[in-house]
């Protein structure tokens, strides 16, 4: 088993987040002592896209130029380490509504036409399959799979347009409101988890 643990929150220690993917990637680990964990924290910085983001890699060029190549660099190793891993544990905290900048800017240098997802006569297809993924979301106020969730709905669909459609949300909603209650729900759907 091979596993791709990706944290996004900007709250450090105090992170719920990163408290549920690293439970979520120790039981993955202990029912499979023989996995490999690829750690990847998005808070550390993803370059964004942009315009020679696209030159680099949706046009394609024979010459990159330093930036451009550094473009490919980055989106290569982003990319490789999802095609490496047969489990994805990804942190989603809700901030403003929705995802964080840094996950919105991960999944816009993974998705490359012709690599992660194609086209087809019968419409897109991605081609990052037979992988799955847990996603723990936590929020203060935003319920889960709410109207004004607009984080996870986002992030179960981008997965499945690449390709990863068995996703599983381990949700800590209502924490402003009741965080005993909100963590316990986390914590019974992480103990569902098929490990
Ligand atoms: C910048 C920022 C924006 C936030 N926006 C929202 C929000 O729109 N809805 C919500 O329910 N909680 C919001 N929160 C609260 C977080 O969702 C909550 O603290 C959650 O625990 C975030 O996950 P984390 O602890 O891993 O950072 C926000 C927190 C921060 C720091």
């Amino acid at each position: 088993m091979n596993i791709l643990h990706i944290d996004s929150a900007i709250t450090g220690d105090a992170s719920v987040t990163r408290q549920l993917t690293a439970e979520i990637t120790a039981r993955l680990t202990a029912a499979n002592p023989s996995a490999k964990v690829t750690y990847r924290d998005l808070n550390k910085g993803v370059t964004p896209i942009d315009t020679e983001w696209f030159a680099a890699i949706r046009v394609g060029t024979e010459n990159p130029t330093p930036e451009q190549e550094r473009h490919i660099r980055v989106s290569d190793q982003l990319l490789a380490e999802v095609q490496d891993a047969d489990t994805l544990v990804i942190g989603l905290p809700v901030y403003n509504f929705t995802l964080p900048a840094q996950l919105k800017n991960w999944l816009d240098q993974i998705a490359r036409a012709g690599v992660s997802f194609r086209y087809t006569a019968e419409g897109p297809e991605g081609l990052l399959t037979g992988k799955r993924a847990i996603i723990a979301y936590a929020a203060a106020g935003t319920p889960f799979g709410s109207d004004l969730d607009h984080a996870s709905g986002y992030v179960r669909h981008m997965l499945g347009f690449l390709g990863i459609t068995d996703v599983t949300f381990v949700p800590a909603d209502g924490l402003a409101m009741d965080r005993d209650a909100g963590l316990a729900r986390a914590q019974a759907a992480l103990e569902n988890i098929a490990a």
